[in-house]
């Protein structure tokens, strides 16, 4: 049986898109059967459509800051679609323990850096003002830590001589639609427990 699936996302959605794109095979382990944005007309929304997939959009602002309350209708709606597997794919919201403790061992999310290396936002920026050699993206487990969970997949890639946050966001995001959907594939087949290790790693050259 595929596992029911539902992606969460805030905005342009490529790697939902990736995530689309393996779940087409039959044979991939997972069903994307629902896509939740919280940013109403987030490009994502119109990707999923066009695969068949049913949206919802569950706008935070209505909730004017009460997070718990914004989840527990998220959570109604996965109910609703008795989602068992969730990815977050650029959803651009601190979770509360309500989400997280609900779908603990189910959830994952995609990070653009390699943890535990630049948790939170503008990791590119970062990347590049601390001189790093090699730079990369991370599947992991969510947990209630900021991008603290359980690593299960990473990608790295080299930062180039004249890199920009942009050049060296694409290099990366590249990355991040191969590893996102080997790690769902991992998860929905029973392969991924919460190791202590990722279980995939791949590099790009040099
Ligand atoms: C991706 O780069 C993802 O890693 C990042 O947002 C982007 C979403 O792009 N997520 C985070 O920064 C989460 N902390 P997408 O909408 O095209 O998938």
């Amino acid at each position: 049986m595929r596992r029911r699936t539902a992606v969460l996302i805030s905005g342009r959605g490529s790697n939902l898109a990736a995530l689309l794109a393996a779940a087409q095979d039959p044979n991939y382990p997972a069903d994307i059967l629902l896509v939740v944005s919280n940013v109403p007309g987030a490009g994502g929304l119109a990707l999923a459509e066009a695969a068949g997939v049913p949206t919802v959009t569950i706008d935070h602002k209505p909730f004017h800051g009460d997070r718990a309350a914004h989840e527990a209708a998220i959570v109604e709606a996965l109910d609703a679609a008795a989602i068992e597997l969730v990815c977050l794919a650029g959803y651009l919201r601190k979770l509360t323990p309500l989400l997280v403790g609900r779908y603990a061992g189910r959830m994952l999310n995609i990070h653009p850096s390699l943890l535990p290396a630049f948790p939170g936002l503008h990791t590119h920026e970062r990347a590049l003002a601390a001189g790093v050699k090699r730079h990369g993206c991370t599947v992991h487990f969510v947990t209630e830590g900021l991008d603290e969970g359980p690593i299960l997949a990473q990608a790295t890639v080299p930062v180039l001589p004249g890199d920009t946050a942009d050049t060296l966001a694409a290099r990366v995001l590249a990355q991040e639609h191969v590893i996102y959907p080997r790690a769902l594939a991992l998860l929905a087949s029973g392969q991924a427990g919460a190791p202590d290790k990722p279980l995939i790693q791949a590099a790009t050259a040099p």
